[in-house]
C-alpha cells in the first residue's frame, strides 16, 4: 500500500543491505501501479553507470544526479513533471545539505520518499545529511551487517588502505567496496 507522504530513511554501515532494501521498496510500489523512479548519485560508479547496484548483484534502473544543489534542484524538477508518487534516494549521504529540505518538501506535498545511506563515516563519525534526514524522519529502518571478525551483528564500516586500518586523516568521502572497506562490530571497529 501506498503510505502517502511521508519521508523514510533506511540506514546503517555498508553491506548491511540498505540497497537491496531501497530497491525491494520501490519495485513494491510499482507493483501497487504507483509511478515510482530511483535517483542515484554520479560519483557512484562501482558497478554501473545508470543502475543502483546492491553488493549481492541486485540492480535497478535510477537516474544519475550530480552531487551538487543543480543535481539537487534536479531530482525535484524531475519528480515534480513527471508526476512521480514514490522516489527513492541511493547513497544519499553524498549529496549536499539542501537535499535534507527538498525531500521534506516533496514528503510534504504527498511523495513517498525513500532515503538511504550511511550513518556513519569510516571513522565513526556522523555524515551530517544521513543525521539530518534521521532526525526528521516519518519512518527509520536501521540495518546491521555482519562483522567480519566476530560474525556478530556489525553497525561500523572499517576502512582498510592495502589491507590495514585507515588513519583519522584519510578524506571522508572515498568510493569502493570489499576491496577497501568491511563490516565490524564497535569492538572490532578501528580507527589508528
Ligand atoms: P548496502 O547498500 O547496505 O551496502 P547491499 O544491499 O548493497 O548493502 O548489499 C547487501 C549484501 O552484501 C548482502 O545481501 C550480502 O550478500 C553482502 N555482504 C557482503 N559482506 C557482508 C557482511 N559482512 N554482512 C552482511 N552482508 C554482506
Ligand atoms: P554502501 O553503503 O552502499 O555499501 O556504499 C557506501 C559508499 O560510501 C561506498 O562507495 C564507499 C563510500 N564510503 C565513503 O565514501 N566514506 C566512508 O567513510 C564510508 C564508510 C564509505
Ligand atoms: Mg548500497
Amino acid at each position: 500500500m501506498h503510505p502517502g507522504g511521508i519521508l523514510e530513511v533506511i540506514t546503517g554501515p555498508m553491506f548491511a543491505g540498505k540497497t537491496t532494501e531501497l530497491i525491494k521498496r520501490v519495485e513494491r510500489q510499482i507493483f501497487a501501479k504507483k509511478k515510482a523512479a530511483l535517483f542515484k548519485p554520479s560519483i557512484d560508479n562501482r558497478y554501473s553507470e545508470n543502475e543502483v547496484v546492491a553488493h549481492n548483484g541486485l540492480r535497478y534502473e535510477a537516474f544519475v544526479i550530480p552531487t551538487n544543489v543543480d543535481g539537487v534542484r534536479k531530482m525535484a524538477e524531475i519528480t515534480r513533471k513527471e508526476g512521480y508518487e514514490v522516489i527513492g534516494v541511493d547513497e544519499v549521504q553524498f549529496f549536499p545539505d539542501e537535499i535534507v529540505g527538498m525531500l521534506e518538501e516533496l514528503a510534504d506535498s504527498g511523495v513517498y520518499v525513500i532515503a538511504s545511506g550511511l550513518n556513519l563515516d569510516f571513522k565513526g563519525d556522523p555524515f551530517p545529511v544521513t543525521k539530518e534526514l534521521l532526525v526528521r524522519a516519518d519512518n527509520i529502518i536501521y540495518l546491521t551487517a555482519v562483522c567480519t571478525v566476530c560474525g556478530k551483528p556489525a553497525t561500523r564500516t572499517q576502512r582498510l588502505i592495502n589491507g590495514k586500518p585507515a588513519p583519522r586523516d584519510s578524506p571522508v568521502i572515498m568510493v569502493g567496496g570489499r576491496e577497501s572497506y568491511e563490516a565490524r562490530c564497535r569492538e572490532h571497529h578501528i580507527v589508528p
